[in-house]
């Protein structure tokens, strides 16, 4: 095993990349928290094929998405930019969106295409549809794509059901779209979906992209969004009723029964040892659901702050042989998975700013992780308010804080969103190695070292703002009814003919 270590290290060394590229699984969960999985501390959620992933990968206790919204997070993690640059924001995309992610960012599937890899994705797209289907991942360097291509609660829901026998799904949904549409590539294959059909459906073609991909000893890239744990939560006769918390918890078994197929496959494939499997979820979870929703553990409010509980999220790399286990406390991000696939890969990097970093010597030799800070942008961001918050090794300082729809009911007031934009001069500092859940702010005066760490926190955010260039906001470009994905495009009256 270590032999195999040093060779690898020696490869990378020398060429840049491994002897025969691996692998890439990227698992990305949906408003999943810090404290929901069994491997980071939750009694009652059933997920043994995470917890193997844990105990077998190394797992992250420091590692953030970039939004606490979904369309955004993606954005970053496809790209390795913060959404700033591309123009994904505010809020989120929508079934009738006219804007998308930029077809000229560069995605991780595009990255890796050049090196002959086969690229799949399955399950929630949400970075556009867009006109003509534009903005498709089949767009966006995917060769194959199945999937709901946004929120599966981005269309009425009130008479779907999203438990066996026919239990009906909790809440409305939205209503006055379309029913949500089930995808293969650009076509619609069902409207609406079938929930209890679909966590099956994914499993399959993500086993089967990984075994045509082996058969033709191709290596592969498969992104596979979920909509687990999103509301409303959702599964089928596998899953449902098995665990001991309720709808969130089934949903999360489901998803974590696929991590079982896929780990099953490489195992029968025989290439488990050269298959770099990276989890990790969107943004924090929806705490408006009270005990339906996800739970961010130990730290502060949820899906839409920008306190931790809103962007730090758990991570897992697992990799058999390469990657030792352990757990890591290092500072890492979404941002950081396209250069260290591209690395590992020996891949081009896109010549744009990037903004994340090569995790390769964190991975498999276990060094510091290159990044030392962290930027907490809310779900709209603007040149005039600028970042709200900056991670500098471990602490970090609050320029705004503002609650969230998406977070409230807990006991804690600054969660809801009555808890209205508050700007913060000098910026509240925590120590998140000491004071994880922000309680207590570290008082400045009389503290010459924290003025000194100040001052430092106030050089980095110029230079970060500095760089940053806001692209044309896609968001904002609107919606537009005709755009919502239709399978009977010439029905009358929509949306509700939208049904096939
Ligand atoms: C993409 O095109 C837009 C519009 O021309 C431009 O503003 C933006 O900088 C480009 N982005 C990249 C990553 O090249
Ligand atoms: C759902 O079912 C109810 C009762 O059968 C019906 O009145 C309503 O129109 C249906 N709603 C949708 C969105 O299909
Ligand atoms: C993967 O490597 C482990 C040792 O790290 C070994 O026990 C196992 O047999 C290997 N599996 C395959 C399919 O090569």
């Amino acid at each position: 095993k270590m032999h195999r270590t040093v060779l690898a290290l020696v490869n990378i060394f020398i060429c840049g990349c491994f002897a025969s590229p691996p692998n890439f699984i990227l698992l990305f969960a949906d408003d999943l928290g810090f404290g929901d999985l069994g491997c980071y501390g939750h009694p009652t959620s059933l997920t043994p094929n995470l917890n193997r992933l844990a105990s077998g990968g190394l797992r992250f206790t420091d590692f953030y998405c970039t939004s606490p919204v979904c369309s955004p997070s993606r954005a970053s993690l496809l790209t390795g930019r913060y959404q700033t640059r591309s123009g994904i924001y505010p809020g989120v995309l929508y079934p009738g969106s006219i804007g998308g992610l930029p077809l000229n960012e560069t995605t991780i599937a595009e990255v890796l295409k050049p090196m002959g890899y086969a690229t799949a994705a399955v399950g929630k797209w949400h970075l556009g549809v867009g006109p003509k289907g534009m903005y498709l991942p089949t767009n966006q360097g995917f060769d194959q794509y199945l999937g709901i291509p946004y929120s599966h609660d981005m269309g009425p829901c009130r008479n779907l059901t999203c438990f066996p026998p026919d239990i009906k799904c909790f809440g409305l949904c939205d209503v006055g779209v379309v029913t949500v549409p089930l995808m293969h590539n650009d076509v619609i294959k069902q409207q609406p979906v079938n929930f209890l059909d679909l966590e099956r459906a994914y499993s399959d073609f993500s086993t089967n992209f990984i075994t045509t991909s082996v058969k033709k000893k191709q290596p592969f890239f498969l992104y596979y969004p979920s909509h687990h744990t999103h509301y409303p939560q959702y599964a089928g006769p596998g899953a449902a009723g098995r665990s001991l918390r309720g709808p969130f918890g089934d949903s999360l078994f489901e998803f974590d029964t696929t991590v079982g197929n896929l780990l099953a496959t490489l195992e029968q494939t025989g290439v488990i040892n050269n298959t770099l499997i990276f989890f990790t979820s969107d943004n924090g979870p929806e705490l408006m659901r009270m005990s339906r929703g996800g739970n961010s553990g130990l730290l502060k409010c949820g899906k839409g702050t920008t306190y931790e509980g809103g962007m730090r999220e758990p991570a897992i790399a697992f990799w058999p042989g390469t990657i030792k286990p352990g757990v890591t406390h290092e500072l890492a991000s979404t941002l950081d998975i396209l250069p260290t696939f591209a690395k590992l890969a020996g891949a081009t990097l896109p010549r744009v700013q990037l903004d994340g970093v090569d995790l390769t010597g964190l991975l498999v030799n276990r060094g510091k992780s290159q990044r030392e800070e962290m930027i907490f942008y809310p779900t709209d961001p603007s040149e005039m308010y600028g970042l709200f918050a900056l991670r500098l090794g471990k602490y970090k300082a609050h320029f705004y804080t503002r609650g969230a729809t998406h977070s409230g009911t807990t006991p804690d007031k600054d969660c809801p969103v009555f808890a209205v934009l508050k700007a913060h001069d000098p910026p509240l500092i925590f120590d998140l190695e000491a004071d994880p859940s922000e309680n207590y702010p570290l008082p400045l005066v009389g503290r010459p070292d924290l003025q000194k760490l100040l001052d430092r926190i106030m050089k980095v955010k110029a230079q970060f703002e500095a760089s940053m260039v806001f692209g044309e906001s896609q968001i904002n470009k609107g919606t537009s009814p005709e755009l919502e994905p239709c399978c009977n495009p010439s029905c009358s009256p929509k949306p509700s003919c939208c049904h096939c």
